[in-house]
């Protein structure tokens, strides 16, 4: 199956390092795969509702909902693109992760089925030096890849405060160029590594 990769990027401002860097890794794929790339700023989710438990819950067939659904159950890949922001993803990212549990109890949908064995990617920049306070942002995407049964790719990370500092960052520009070619385990709880 040729694959298809979703780029969710989730900044808060428009071409910033995240991007940049999700940006300089996508330019690796190779020319069969498939991408799309969707700005959630640009496509803004309403405040997230708790209806898996409510019996009159439907799958959304218009709007930015449906268009978030049919873009991620259409993609082999999903990259998650958030910048840290306190030490996890962004609010609109968590936004959009959020809908993923409404999607997983929508009749019909079997979100869950319908993810398992795809893959989990993320992409962050970090003004901190320190890679290591992105462990939380880490854990959240291998965490909740692991939930769906799905695979895990890793998160590049990249520095930078302002935007374009990530393209400083060689390490990261290094790292970016074989990101996607890398192989992505099933993933699993800390618990059961
Ligand atoms: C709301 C907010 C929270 C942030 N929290 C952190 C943080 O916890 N750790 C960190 O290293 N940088 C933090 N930053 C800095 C951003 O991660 C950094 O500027 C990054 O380059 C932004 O990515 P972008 O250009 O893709 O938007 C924060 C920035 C904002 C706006």
């Amino acid at each position: 199956m040729s694959r298809r990769f979703l780029f969710v990027l989730g900044s808060a401002r428009r071409e910033g390092n995240t991007e940049l860097l999700a940006r300089r890794a996508a330019e690796q794929l190779p020319a069969d795969v498939e991408q799309r790339w969707i700005d959630l700023a640009d496509h803004p989710l309403p405040d997230f509702e708790d209806l898996r438990h409510d019996s009159d819950h439907v799958r959304p067939r218009e709007g930015n909902v449906a268009l978030l659904l049919d873009a991620t159950l259409a993609a082999t890949d999903i990259v998650i693109a958030s910048p840290l922001y306190w030490y996890s993803v962004s609010s609109l990212t968590k936004r959009y992760l959020d809908y993923w549990s409404g999607w997983l109890r929508t009749p019909g949908l079997d979100f869950k089925a319908a993810m398992a064995g795809r893959t989990l990617w993320g992409v962050a920049a970090l003004a901190h030096p320190e890679q290591e306070v992105a462990d939380p942002l880490v854990g959240t995407l291998n965490n909740s890849a692991a939930y769906l049964g799905m695979r895990f790719g890793g998160v590049l990370l990249g520095n930078g405060s302002k935007p374009g500092d990530v393209l400083r960052d060689d390490e990261a520009l290094s790292r970016a160029k074989t990101f996607f070619a890398q192989e992505a385990p099933l993933a699993r709880f800390p618990y059961e590594v």
